[in-house]
This record gives C-alpha cells, structure tokens and sequence, in this order.
C-alpha cells in the first residue's frame, strides 16, 4: 500500500511549494494597505476572476468590504522580507508600505495602489464574499492587468512551514 491514512494536517504539510500574492487596498480616506495571502485561486476565466480567502479580522477585508475594490500582486522571490512583513502586521495602524519601502504605482481602474516592482498585478473589483467555513471567500472580477517589464522575474513561493519563503529553481 502506497498511501497511508493520516490526520488532514499530516497530508498538508506536503502542499509546498505554494504560491503567495500581495493584496492591497486603498480606504475612502486615502490610506493604501497591503497584506500577504497565499490562500488564493482563480475563479473563473471569462470573465478572469480571483477567489481569496482573507480572514474577517484582517484590515484587508474591512476595506474590501467597503470599497469593494482591491489588487492581487504576485511578489517577485526578492520580496521575501517585505511579503513576511505585510504578512505579519495589521494595516489598522501601521503603515505597511512605508515600513517595508514597497512602491507603489497608480492603477488604471481602481483606486488600490499596484506594486510597482511586482512581477504582475491585476486590479479586481468585488463579486462576492462566501463563507462555506471559517474564512470569507473574496471573489474579485479582473479588470485591468499589468506585467512587469523584466519578464524573467520569478513569483515568490511558501517553500516551507512556518512562512519559509524563497524563489523556485527551474528543473
Ligand atoms: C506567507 C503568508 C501567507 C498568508 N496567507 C494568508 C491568507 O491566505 N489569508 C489570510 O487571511 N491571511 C494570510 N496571512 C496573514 C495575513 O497576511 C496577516 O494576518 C496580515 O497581518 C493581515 O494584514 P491586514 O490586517 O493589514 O489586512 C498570510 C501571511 C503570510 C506571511
């Protein structure tokens, strides 16, 4: 038998290498914020959607609650150190962009900042919020995408537990 039962979390622990994004939001009084999650999919393609799970705690869904926009970032393997930090602090009261010295570009549609030095980002605006579980589910509709000009950048991956973060090496 090749197989062997074993509690789910045993059976997780293999579900490495895991890609992470960056969300970010920007709130009626102008404040940007920006979070770490790797609890994302898609959704749909036509029309392109994303489906997050971001837990109702987090200053990322209030604000996606209210406006109803945001931007899915997928960080380069050198952002390991601003990713652990979005990722690891609230934006309530901290100002997570200033702290971690990640730029910010304009969007085109929404009123999220893109990262500016992120392999791509895609601005999204709110479908719907789901709850089959314990985490909201945020489906968010693409409407507008935007890749970095150094189309060699490599997406930033959970390698490991405990938040270990690293680039992928191609086979
Ligand atoms: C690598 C990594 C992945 C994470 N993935 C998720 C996730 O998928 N969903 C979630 O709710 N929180 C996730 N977190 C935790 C949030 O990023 C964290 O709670 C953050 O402080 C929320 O920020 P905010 O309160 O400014 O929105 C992750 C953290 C790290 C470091």
């Amino acid at each position: 038998m090749t197989q062997i039962a074993c509690p789910i979390e045993e059976a997780l622990a293999r579900k490495y290498p895991e890609p992470v994004v960056l969300v970010t939001t920007r709130d009626h009084d102008g404040r940007a914020n920006v979070m770490a999650a790797a609890w994302v999919c898609f959704a749909s393609s036509e029309p392109w959607m994303f489906l997050l799970g971001i837990d109702a705690g987090a200053r990322t869904y209030e604000v996606i609650v209210r406006t109803r926009q945001f931007v899915v970032a997928f960080p380069h393997e050198g952002m390991g150190r601003e990713t652990l930090y979005a990722g690891t602090n609230h934006g309530h009261a901290t100002d997570k962009f200033k702290e971690t010295g990640l730029a910010m570009q304009d969007a085109s549609v929404v009123r999220a900042p893109l990262v500016r030095d992120a392999v791509a980002n895609f601005e999204c605006e709110l479908v719907e919020i789901y709850q089959p579980g314990d985490c909201p589910l945020i489906a968010g509709k693409v409407v507008a995408a935007h890749a970095n000009r150094d189309a060699d950048l490599r997406r930033l991956c959970l390698v490991g537990p405990d938040y270990r973060l690293g680039g992928l090496r191609p086979a």
